[in-house]
């Protein structure tokens, strides 16, 4: 016999009992999405590895060591299963120019690829919803991003979520606290890690994403951004940080918060929750206003965000435990030939009125047809026997209720099966 052959490591199986949850969550999140006005997006899991270079940059862990790339010698080409999907989202928008009659918020969700070191909460495929708000310059629209979060974490039921918040001030701004950053940690190069040494000079703020906690010391003690920014970033965060106050969004200033991608620029916020352990970021994003430009586009401000759906839905089972069941109204049981024929027909029109229905399949007794209808989680059993096919009736049979079953007329029973349930499929 073969070996059983089991998933790779770090990328899971949603099995029915959880998709279901998953469902749920998704249509939550996109119904949220819809009145926010973003509209959905799709693109291509694989990329040139070209994209990712440039857009999140050479100098971070994710390029560095985690990407899923490859040179596909059929076409000669580089690829990668995307990371993240800004740079994606950035790229359709250039390539099918959907700023040229304004600015879009665009939503888009999906698997992203991270060779990481597995763990509660990290996995190598994982899944985000990502909303990016494209072609707006103002606080205004960091502040629609950062409120809506908000009122999705409120939607969800979910509490204790805190929000980080800093500015990373324009590159200008960044390369000027460039040099007392590099003579701050040359002045401590000794409890410094081989990556941190590496970056140190080529790119010193990623020395902030360290995990190190010797690296995280040295970081804790450096130099502030604060003094190195100018009046135009200082607007802008003020011009933030009242709109987040009178929306009534709580935030904690993080002046060492950079992220682990390279292309944003002033404001940049994460969003925490202290019950998943390590691995509490549930959403991050911030303004990106370089991104265009550095593809190859028309220069074009631009910020957005995304959150990972495992750690949230992680969240949301910790606050309701009970398992999310999908609605089914009906289970179809039937004897004989001509009742087979009949219990089709009748599971199609219920269906065509709205209702969830299983039709039987299998044959068997009575006795073990109800104990699958019982099983399935129905509300009502419909059983056509012999009896009810000559009549045009069928017997709805309460399974979840105390209540007499009934003989109802077939014709009738789509009008007749609301009463015996309190919402059909899907309201
Ligand atoms: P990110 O911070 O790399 O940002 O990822 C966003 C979220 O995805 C994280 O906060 C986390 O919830 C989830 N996530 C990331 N890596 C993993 C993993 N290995 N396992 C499970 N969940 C994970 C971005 O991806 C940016 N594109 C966000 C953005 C959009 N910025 C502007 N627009």
């Amino acid at each position: 016999m073969s070996a059983t052959l089991q998933a790779l490591r770090g990328m899971n199986d949603v099995l029915p009992g959880d998709a279901s949850r998953w469902l749920e969550f998704e249509s939550l999140v996109q119904r949220w999405l819809a009145r926010h006005g973003y509209r959905n997006i799709r693109m291509p899991l694989i990329e040139p590895t070209q994209l990712f270079r440039r857009a999140v940059g050479e100098q971070t862990d994710i390029v560095e060591k985690e990407m899923y790339s490859w040179r596909d010698e059929l076409n000669g080409e580089d690829l990668t299963l995307r990371p993240e999907a800004t740079a994606s989202c950035v790229r359709a928008a250039i390539e099918h120019h959907l700023l040229h009659d304004g600015p879009k918020r665009l939503w888009y969700a999906g698997p992203m690829y991270r060779h990481e070191r597995p763990q509660k909460g990290r996995y190598r495929q994982f899944h985000q919803y990502g909303a990016e708000a494209l072609g707006f310059t103002g606080p205004d629209s960091d502040a629609e991003l950062i409120v809506m979060c908000a009122a999705l974490w409120r939607e969800l039921g979910l509490t204790g979520i805190r929000l980080e918040l800093n500015t990373i001030g324009s590159s200008a701004e960044r390369a000027s606290y460039r040099t007392a950053l590099i003579t701050h940690l040359e002045n401590n190069v000794d409890s410094l890690d081989a990556d941190a040494k590496r970056r140190m000079h080529a790119n010193p703020l990623r020395v902030f994403d360290s995990k190190n906690p010797l690296v995280q010391t040295v970081v804790q003690s450096a130099p502030s951004m604060m003094a190195y920014l100018g009046d135009a970033t200082l607007a802008h965060f003020d011009g933030l940080k009242r709109l987040l106050g009178a929306a009534g969004v709580g935030f904690t200033l993080n002046p060492r918060l950079v992220r682990g991608l390279d292309y944003y620029n002033l404001t940049v916020f994460e969003w925490i929750s202290d019950r998943l352990g390590a691995q509490g970021t549930v959403c991050g994003g911030g303004r990106y206003d370089g991104l265009f430009e550095q593809l190859g586009g028309k220069p074009a401000p631009a910020a957005g965000f995304a959150m990972g759906i495992e750690r949230l839905i992680a969240l949301q089972q910790e606050a309701k435990p009970e398992p999310v069941v999908p609605l089914l109204h009906a289970y179809v049981v039937h004897l004989g030939a001509g009742a087979a024929e009949q219990a089709l027909r009748i599971a199609g029109e219920l269906r065509d009125a709205g209702y969830a229905v299983v039709q039987h399949c299998g044959g068997g007794s009575l006795k073990s047809q109800m104990k699958k209808a019982d099983a399935s989680g129905a509300r009502v059993a419909l059983i056509i026997g012999e009896d009810e096919l000559g009549a045009g009736e069928v017997t709805v049979k309460p399974l979840r209720v105390a209540r007499a079953q009934a003989r109802v007329p077939a014709a009738r029973l789509a009008a007749e099966l609301t009463g015996w349930n309190d919402a059909k499929a899907g309201t």
